[in-house]
């Protein structure tokens, strides 16, 4: 399928500041790699968490942070969109601008928590009550340990309102050879819950078929 502008979709992407950023940044190139045009936002608590978890110098304004990405990723100009915390004129920021699907990849608990009860006071927390209020498909990949009361409460209300918790916590029965590996199984199944292809890791099963 083909959008209008060229691109094979459209997807809104939150990166926040929960430990597993490189969940997130590995979810960005696979979107990219297969022409999905990205509306991304980055906390700015998700920031300090990228500037200690990896080794990418992200300049911190929103037109710096796309030009910076965009020559990072190899991609064409317009197919990933930066926007700030506070810019409310972005498409994600109403029903009739916003993609069908929205990614808070890592989903830090402060946002889980904003998401759950409506706040809306940042460009990513209106984003997602944008996708809640269309009935639109958000994915939430939360990371903390352990959880307490309030951060359960939360994922099952955000569940049971047709949110997608995918918790930042790889399988190991692909026998992971490297921490790559361990991103990319839950970036696969994100892919997969997007409805997109994904040669990450291989399907369940599917070594028997193949064996058969
Ligand atoms: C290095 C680092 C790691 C963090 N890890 C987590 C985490 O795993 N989970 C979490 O919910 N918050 C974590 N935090 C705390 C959040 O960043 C903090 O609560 C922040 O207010 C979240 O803001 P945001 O939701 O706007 O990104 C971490 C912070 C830092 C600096």
């Amino acid at each position: 399928m083909s959008s209008d502008r060229g691109f094979a979709g459209r997807v809104t992407l939150a990166i926040t500041g929960a430990s597993g950023v490189q969940y997130g940044l590995r979810l960005l190139q696979c979107l990219l790699a297969q022409n999905q045009q990205v509306l991304l936002m980055v906390s700015k608590a998700a920031q300090v968490v990228i500037a200690t978890e990896t080794d990418l110098k992200l300049p911190g304004s929103p037109d710096a942070m796309e030009h910076f990405l965009t020559e990072q990723y190899g991609v064409m100009a317009g197919q990933l969109c930066v926007f700030g915390r506070e810019q409310w004129m972005a498409p994600v920021a109403s029903g009739s601008g916003a993609p069908s699907a929205m990614v808070v990849c890592p989903c830090s608990t402060g946002t889980l928590s904003a998401i759950a009860c409506g706040a809306s006071n940042n460009l990513i927390e209106r984003a997602a009550d944008v996708a809640l209020k269309e009935r639109r498909q958000l994915i939430l990949v939360p990371r903390e340990a352990p959880y307490s009361e309030i951060h359960l409460e939360h994922m099952l209300k955000l569940t049971r309102m047709g949110s997608v918790i995918i918790p930042a916590s790889p399988g190991f029965y692909h026998r992971p050879q490297s921490v790559e590996d361990m991103v990319d199984f839950v970036v696969a199944r994100i892919l997969s819950q997007l409805g997109l292809e994904q040669a990450l890791l291989p399907r369940w099963g599917e070594a028997l078929i193949q064996g058969g």
